[in-house]
C-alpha cells in the first residue's frame, strides 16, 4: 500500500518512544477492538507534540496484526481536490486496477476518475448541482477501500488533517456517513488551534454507526521530556533544556540541535531571555514546514516579529515590518491562523508559539535586513521612552564604535542586569569594551565584568578577567582595586581553594590599609572563609570588625555581616538570633535578594545549623530557585550541598542523594578540576546514609527532583509545618566531642587527610592524629567514613523544633 506522502518532517527520530503510557493505552484499545466496521481516531495536539509519531505506533501495531496501510499527509494549498485520497489511493488502485475493476464493474470504476486522476478513464465533471455522480464517485471510493481492505483490514490515515482540503473533507464526511463494509479504521491527526471549521463540524458529527477515539497529546511530563534530552548532558543541563521545552518534545528536539554536551551546551549559559529576544541560535533538525503556507507578506511579519522580540504588539511589528496598519492586520491574521504567533494575554501584545519557530523566523530573513530590522526597533523602543535593558536588547547587534549614546546606554543596562540577569550583563559589558577598544583599561567596568561571570557561575573566566585586572597595577584606583581583591578571592572561596582566597583578602587588606577606604567587604569575605568549612581562624580584628559591620551604614553589609556573625557561631545561635535575621531578610524586595544571595545562602545555613530543618530547606530551595530564575548560578552547588545535608537530617537520604548529585553536576562544567571537598562530602554523606541494598544511581530517578523542570521548586518536607526533627538514633552521639573534636570530625567527613587538617587548624600533624584518636574512642568508633556517616546526621534535638515556620 502506498506510503509515498506519510512523512513527518522531523529527521527521523533513532530514539524510541518515550512515556504516553495513557495514549499508547488508547492506541491498544482502539487495535483490540477493530475490525468490526469502521471506527474514527483522532490524534489531537500543538505542532510537534508528537501525533505522527503515535500515529506510526498505531500503524505498526496493526500491520502486526496483518493490516494494510493507505496513508498521506494534507498539504497547505496544493490546489488538487481530494488532495489526501489522492495520495494515499491513486498509485495502488492503478496499480490494481484489474481488481478494482473485477470488484466495481467497469462503468462505476468510471466514476473513480473524478476523484484520481491516475485512473485510466475521462473523468466526468462534477459541478455543483451533479451531487448524484458526486455521490457516485464517493461511493466507489468506499469500494476501492473495501477492495483494498486485507481479511484483516485496513488503516486509512491522514495525518495534518487541518490542511485538508474542502474536497476531501467532503469525502471523508461521506465514509463516516456510509461506512465501507470491511474493517477500517480512519485516523486523522491534527492541530487544533488550525482545524478548518469544515472539517471541525464533520468530526462533532460523526454518526453512531463509527465507532471513534480521541487521543489528546498534550505537554510531556517532565521526567519524559528529560530522556529525551542528549546523552552527555548532566541532570542540570537537561533540566534547562526541559524547562525550555515547555512539555514539547519536538521543541527540545530543536533546541538540543544547539546544544554542543561537551562544552557545556547552552541551557547552563543561556536564559529564557536570550531566546525570547536577541538573536536565538541557528536550530537544526527541526522542518520549516509552518512556514510554507504563508504568504509573502506574513513572512515579513513573521521575520519582524522575531527580531523585535517576545512579546511584541502591532504598532511595533508596522514599524519594523515598515507596512501599514492594513498588511500588518492582514499579515497577523495568517501568523495567528496558522498558530505561529498567539496572543500574550488580553494587552494587543503576541508571542511565538515556542522558542524554535522564532528561531526559524529569525534566521529566515537575510543578514542585512536583520541589521535594519533591529535599527528600527530601536527606534520605535526609544520613542516609547523604553528601559536600557529592553533598548539593549537590539543595540548589542547595531551600536557601532561612534554611537556614544548607544555604547553608554549599553554600559547602564549592563549595571542594572548585574544581579537580576548576569547572562545579559556579560554581552553587554564585553560589547561595550569591544566598542571602546580605544579605551582598553576601562578597570571599573572589566571589574563588573569579572563580577557578573562569576555570578553567572563562569568562574574560571570570572578569575581571568579580574587577574588580568590586577595585573594591571599601578593603573588600578584603589576603589576597584578593593572590589577586583573582593571578587578574585570570593571565586576563588566558590571553587574551593581557601589559601589562595585569603592570600588575596590579606594582601588587600595591607595593601590598601592607608587608603582611607571602608575594607568591611574584605573582612567579610574572610568571615566567609571562617565560616565556610574547613573553618579559617576567626581572630580578635576579624571578631572586632564583625560587630562593628553589624551596624554598617550599608544594608547589605549589615545584613552580611549579622548572617556571619550566626554562621561563626560567635555567639551560641538561637531562636532568638535566627528571628530578627529572617525577618530582616523577608522584607527585603525580590531585586535586593538577589543582590544579597550570599547573605541567603547564610541564612539558611545558620538555620540549618540551629536544626530547624524544615524552615532551612525552605529558605535554601526558595534562594535557590530565586538565583536560578535570574540566572545568577554560582551558589547552585552550595544551596544544593545544603539542602543534601538537610534532607539528610530528616531522614530522607534518596534525595539528599539526588541534591548531593544535583550540586556536583553543578560543579562539573564551572570549577576546573578542582577537588571540591564540601560536594565530595555531601554525596559521601548521603551514601553512607542510604539504607543497604538502595544505592542511588544518578539517573534512575530524575523525577525525585523537586522541580526537575526548570528551577527548583520548593521541597514539600515530611511533617510540614512542625519540623519532623532527627531520625536517627547515632544523632545525638556527636554531643560527647569537645568542639575542637567536633571541628575535626567535621573535617574528616569532608574527605581531609591528617595533613591537610593540620594546615587548616594551625595544628601540628601529630595533634590531630591524638584527636582522632580521642574522636575514636568516644565515638567508639574505628574508621573515618563512620565519623563522615555521623557528622552528617548530627542534629541538635533540643532544636529540632525552633524555627518552625520561619522562611
Ligand atoms: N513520545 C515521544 N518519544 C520520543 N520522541 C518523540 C515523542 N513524541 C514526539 N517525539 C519526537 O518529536 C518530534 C516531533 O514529533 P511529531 O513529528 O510526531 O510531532 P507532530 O505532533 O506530528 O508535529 P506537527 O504538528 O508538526 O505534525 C519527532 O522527532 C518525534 O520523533
Ligand atoms: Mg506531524
Amino acid at each position: 500500500m502506498s506510503s509515498n506522502a506519510f512523512v513527518s518532517g522531523f529527521q527521523t527520530p533513532s530514539n524510541a518512544l518515550v512515556g504516553r503510557r495513557a495514549e499508547l493505552e488508547i492506541v491498544d484499545e482502539v487495535v483490540s477492538v477493530s475490525g468490526a466496521g469502521t471506527m474514527l481516531v483522532e490524534i489531537v495536539g500543538d505542532p510537534w507534540m508528537g501525533k505522527t509519531r503515535l500515529l506510526g505506533v498505531l500503524r505498526e501495531r496493526l500491520e502486526l496484526r496483518g493490516w494494510a496501510t493507505a496513508s498521506a499527509r494534507a498539504a497547505a494549498g496544493s490546489g488538487l481536490p481530494y488532495q489526501v485520497f489522492v495520495d494515499s489511493l491513486d498509485d495502488d488502485v492503478s496499480r490494481d486496477a484489474e481488481r478494482v475493476r473485477d470488484r466495481l464493474g467497469t462503468e462505476r470504476a468510471g466514476t473513480l476518475a473524478s476523484v484520481l486522476p491516475g485512473w485510466d478513464a475521462v473523468p466526468r465533471q462534477m459541478t455543483k448541482g451533479d451531487s448524484t455522480e458526486r455521490y457516485r464517485a464517493f461511493r466507489s471510493v468506499g469500494l476501492v477501500l473495501e477492495t483494498m481492505a486485507t481479511s484483516s483490514g485496513l488503516l486509512l490515515i491522514i495525518d495534518d488533517a487541518h490542511h485538508m482540503d474542502e474536497a476531501s473533507v467532503a469525502l471523508l464526511a461521506h465514509l463516516l456517513r456510509h461506512p465501507p463494509d470491511a474493517p477500517l479504521v480512519i485516523a486523522l491527526a491534527y492541530r487544533p488551534l488550525q482545524l478548518d471549521l469544515r472539517l471541525e463540524i464533520v468530526l462533532r458529527s460523526v454518526p453512531e454507526v463509527t465507532v471513534s477515539r480521541r487521543i489528546l497529546l498534550g505537554p510531556m511530563p517532565s521526567e519524559d521530556l528529560a530522556r529525551l534530552a542528549p546523552a552527555g548532558l548532566n541532570q542540570i543541563e537537561r533540566q534547562a533544556l526541559v524547562r525550555l521545552a515547555s512539555g514539547n518534545p519536538g521543541v527540545l528536539q530543536g533546541l538540543a540541535s544547539a546544544v554542543t554536551p561537551m562544552a557545556g551546551g547552552f541551557p547552563g549559559h543561556r536564559d529564557i531571555r536570550e531566546l525570547t529576544i536577541g538573536i536565538p541560535p541557528v536550530l537544526s533538525a527541526v522542518p520549516a514546514d509552518d512556514f510554507g503556507p504563508l504568504s509573502e507578506l506574513a513572512l515579513l511579519h513573521a521575520r519582524a516579529a522575531a527580531v523585535v522580540g517576545d512579546p511584541f504588539d502591532l504598532a511595533m511589528l508596522e514599524a519594523v515590518a515598515e507596512t501599514d496598519k492594513h498588511a500588518t492586520f492582514a499579515g497577523m491574521d495568517e501568523l495567528l491562523t496558522h498558530d505561529i504567533v498567539r496572543p500574550a494575554g488580553s494587552g494587543g501584545r503576541f508571542v511565538f508559539r515556542d522558542l524554535v519557530i522564532r528561531s526559524q523566523a529569525y534566521h529566515a530573513g537575510r543578514g542585512i535586513w536583520r541589521y535594519g530590522a533591529h535599527f528600527r526597533a530601536l527606534a520605535v523602543l526609544r520613542e516609547r521612552r523604553a528601559s536600557a535593558t529592553r533598548l539593549a536588547g537590539h543595540l548589542e547587534y547595531v551600536a557601532g564604535p561612534d554611537d556614544r549614546d548607544g555604547v553608554a546606554l549599553l554600559e547602564k543596562a549592563g549595571r542594572q542586569a548585574v544581579f537580576c540577569s548576569p547572562g545579559d550583563a556579560i554581552r553587554w559589558f564585553q560589547t561595550v569594551l569591544r566598542l571602546r577598544a580605544a579605551h582598553p583599561s576601562e578597570p571599573e567596568l572589566r571589574a563588573l565584568l569579572g563580577q557578573s561571570l562569576l555570578l553567572a557561575g563562569r568562574f574560571a573566566e570570572s578569575e581571568a578577567t579580574l587577574d588580568e585586572l590586577l595585573d594591571d597595577g599601578a593603573l588600578l584606583s584603589p576603589e576597584v582595586r578593593l572590589v577586583t581583591l573582593e571578587w578574585s578571592a570570593k571565586a576563588r572561596r566558590l571553587c574551593g581553594r581557601w589559601e589562595e582566597a585569603e592570600a588575596l583578602v590579606h594582601a588587600g587588606l595591607g595593601e590598601l590599609e592607608t587608603s582611607g577606604l571602608d575594607l568591611t567587604p574584605l573582612w567579610l569575605e574572610l568571615a566567609a572563609l571562617a565560616a565556610d568549612p574547613p573553618s579559617r581562624p576567626v581572630t580578635d580584628d576579624l571578631r572586632h570588625l564583625l560587630s562593628r559591620a553589624a551596624v554598617h551604614r550599608d544594608p547589605f553589609l549589615r545584613l552580611r555581616s549579622r548572617v556571619l556573625v550566626a554562621a561563626l557561631a560567635m555567639d551560641s545561635v538561637t531562636d532568638k538570633h535566627i528571628r530578627p535575621l529572617v525577618s530582616l531578610f523577608s522584607s527585603l524586595s525580590g531585586q535586593d535578594r538577589l543582590c544579597a544571595m550570599d547573605s541567603w545562602y547564610w541564612l539558611a545555613e545558620v538555620i540549618r545549623r540551629s536544626g530547624a530543618f524544615g524552615a532551612a530547606a525552605r529558605q535554601f530551595s526558595a534562594a535557590l530557585s530565586a538565583a536560578d530564575n535570574a540566572g545568577q548560578v554560582h551558589l547552585r552547588a552550595p544551596l544544593a550541598m545544603g539542602l543534601s545535608r538537610t534532607m539528610i537530617a530528616l531522614g530522607d537520604p534518596v534525595r539528599a542523594a539526588v541534591w548531593a548529585d544535583y550540586a556536583r553536576d553543578a560543579v562539573t562544567r564551572t570549577v576546573s578540576g578542582a577537588a571540591w571537598f564540601p560536594v565530595q562530602r555531601s554525596r559521601a554523606d548521603t551514601r553512607l546514609g542510604l539504607p543497604e541494598g538502595n544505592a542511588f544511581r544518578p539517573d534512575s530517578a530524575p523525577a525525585e527532583i523537586p522541580g526537575a523542570v526548570g528551577p527548583p521548586q520548593p521541597v514539600v518536607m515530611p511533617g510540614e509545618g512542625a519540623d519532623a526533627g532527627p531520625r536517627s538514633c547515632d544523632s545525638g552521639r556527636l554531643a560527647v566531642l569537645s568542639q575542637r573534636e567536633a571541628q575535626i570530625a567535621e573535617l574528616v567527613s569532608m574527605g581531609h587527610t591528617n595533613q591537610q587538617m593540620a594546615s587548616a587548624l594551625q595544628l601540628s600533624h601529630k595533634t590531630v592524629e591524638t584527636y582522632l584518636d580521642r574522636i575514636f574512642k568516644k565515638l567508639e568508633i574505628a574508621s573515618r567514613a563512620q565519623i563522615a556517616y555521623l557528622v552528617g546526621v548530627a542534629v541538635q534535638p533540643d532544636q529540632a523544633s525552633r524555627c518552625a515556620g520561619d522562611g
